[in-house]
């Protein structure tokens, strides 16, 4: 019997490679789990600009785009499947504000990162920003959760 249960909600989380670097994998895991979120898929892996070319592709022409595909592929990536309802927009807040500098104190982005005079913005963490992002993603980072 097929079941009436809808498929829970599930978010693409990276730990960019400024986190990984800065030891920041565990605090950030730890954020997600403690929020209440359940973690389904974490690894370890290193981008190639194939994967980053179609996870960015709305930014393809903007004057950040080469440097943050760069960046993405300067070490590797922590990537994650968080699970639970809302997760979507709940890890997005979780992460505060794109630019870190801005980012409020009690995010990931306000309480870990900062401004470091890079043209990009090292900001810690990726999250989707919908729920058709988040498919997309995580059939590109996790083909075999699919
Ligand atoms: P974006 O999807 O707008 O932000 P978010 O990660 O919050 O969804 O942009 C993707 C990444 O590109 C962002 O995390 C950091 C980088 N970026 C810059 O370096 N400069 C910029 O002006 C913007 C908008 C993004
Ligand atoms: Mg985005």
């Amino acid at each position: 019997e097929a079941s009436t249960q809808p498929v829970a909600e599930r978010t693409l989380v990276l730990v960019k490679p400024d986190g990984v670097r800065r030891g920041l994998s565990g605090e950030i895991l730890r954020r997600i789990e403690t929020k209440g979120y359940t973690l389904r898929a974490v690894e370890l892996k290193n981008a190639t600009t194939e994967l980053l070319a179609a996870h960015y592709a709305e930014h393809e022409g903007k004057p950040f785009y080469g440097p943050l595909v760069e960046f993405m592929m300067s070490g590797p990536v922590l990537a994650v499947v968080a699970e639970g309802d809302g997760v979507i927009p709940g890890f997005r807040s979780l992460a505060g504000a794109t630019n870190p500098t801005d980012a409020a104190p009690g995010t990931i982005r306000g309480d870990l990162g900062r401004d470091w005079g890079t043209k990009v913005q090292q900001n810690l963490v990726h999250g989707s920003d919908s729920a058709e992002s988040a498919a997309r993603e995580i059939a590109l980072w996790f083909p075999e959760l699919g």
